[in-house]
């Protein structure tokens, strides 16, 4: 937290000599709207949130500022979740695994094999009843979701252990993310949980300190995981997404007019992302083959769904409010089941 905040403080002090720099004899009176998160420029996140900087500046721009800061500038994604909290930044993208320690009900999302296709995936996460009962409920907690990021499949990958069944997990050290349905995941599949923040990953891998860790494709190619991992297995375990979040005072202080222009913005950025998303995929798989040697591999998913399947029980009987939208995922799924 200590190195977020002085992170923040540096960034917010560069900004200001920065405009005072301008060459403009009038003062910038202009609010400054800080988005943090925690991926590449050339990652579709970034792109889409720098669409709705262009956006929110065309439409606004005599009032607000939009400043997107990448790569962890701002701190890990806890801490940047933990800034637009109190509104020392006003929104970031988090991964909505991390978010079910902030609200119970975004459990719902991290479990393992909730989804049975990604048009099933889709529709659910675009169906406002199923995501507005988890979006907003974490208000009291000082922040709000408001739109939805693709992040794709997530899969196993290791240093040098081809993962073909859960077994192979066994005896590796395996990278989840923060949260405690990641390490029930993994301890169910056998492997050893180590949870850590994104950035930290690589180091880890580089200097064995795990045996793998478990990502969509991009993570291979945009953040180098794919230099030490060469095999990349398709158990296909959870589809999590990833949430705008916004700090709650600076949305509820926004005008009706300005929020109408925000909605508008946030709706830009999840179509700009998803469509970026598709082909970004495509490019990382290609490239994780062909320039760093990695292998896919495709694992019977079965073994690993049946080993996950009581946590789908076990999160209905401690969250029972959840269960209408899980059942409105499933039907969903049943809708979508034969598409891949
Ligand atoms: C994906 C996801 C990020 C997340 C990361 C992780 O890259 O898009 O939001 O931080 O996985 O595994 O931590």
């Amino acid at each position: 937290r200590i190195r977020a905040a002085a992170l923040l403080l540096a960034v917010v002090l560069v900004a200001g000599l920065l405009a005072g720099c301008g060459g403009s004899s009038e003062a910038d009176h202009r609010q400054i709207i800080r988005i943090g998160h925690n991926q590449s420029t050339n990652h579709p996140t970034h792109i889409a949130l720098v669409a709705f900087e262009e956006f929110i500046e065309s439409k606004l721009g005599d009032k607000y500022n939009v400043e997107v800061f990448p790569s962890e500038l701002l701190g890990s994604q806890n801490e940047m979740v933990q800034l637009t909290q109190t509104g020392a930044i006003n929104f970031c993208v988090a991964s909505n695994s991390l978010l079910e320690t902030f609200s119970a009900n975004y459990t719902l999302f991290n479990l393992p094999y909730l989804f049975a296709s990604s048009e099933a995936y889709h529709a659910s996460m675009d169906d406002e009843n199923i995501t507005g009962p988890i979006f907003e409920s974490t208000k009291q907690a000082g922040f709000e979701a408001v739109t939805w990021l693709d992040a794709g499949t997530r899969n196993f990958y290791t240093v040098s252990t081809p993962i073909m069944s859960p077994a192979d997990l066994r005896g590796l050290k395996i990278r989840v993310q923060q949260s405690p349905t990641n390490v029930q995941m993994m301890n169910l599949l056998g492997g050893s949980a180590t949870p850590m923040g994104f950035g930290d990953v690589y180091t880890a891998l580089q200097s064995k300190i795990i045996d793998g860790a478990e990502n969509n494709e991009m993570a291979l190619t945009d953040n180098g995981h794919g230099d030490v991992c060469k095999y990349y297995s398709y158990d296909m375990h959870q589809m999590i997404p990833d949430i705008l979040i916004g700090n709650l005072a600076f949305l509820e202080g926004l005008s009706e007019e300005e929020r109408a222009i925000f909605e508008e913005g946030f709706e830009l950025v999840n179509q700009v992302q998803r469509g970026e998303w598709v082909t970004a995929v495509e490019k990382a798989k290609v490239r994780a083959a062909e320039e760093q040697g990695v292998q896919f591999l495709y694992p019977d998913t079965k073994p690993f769904q049946e080993a996950c399947e009581p946590m789908h029980e076990a999160m209905l009987e401690q969250y029972p409010d959840l269960k209408p939208i899980y059942d409105a995922i499933q039907a969903y799924n049943e809708q979508y089941r034969t598409v891949s």
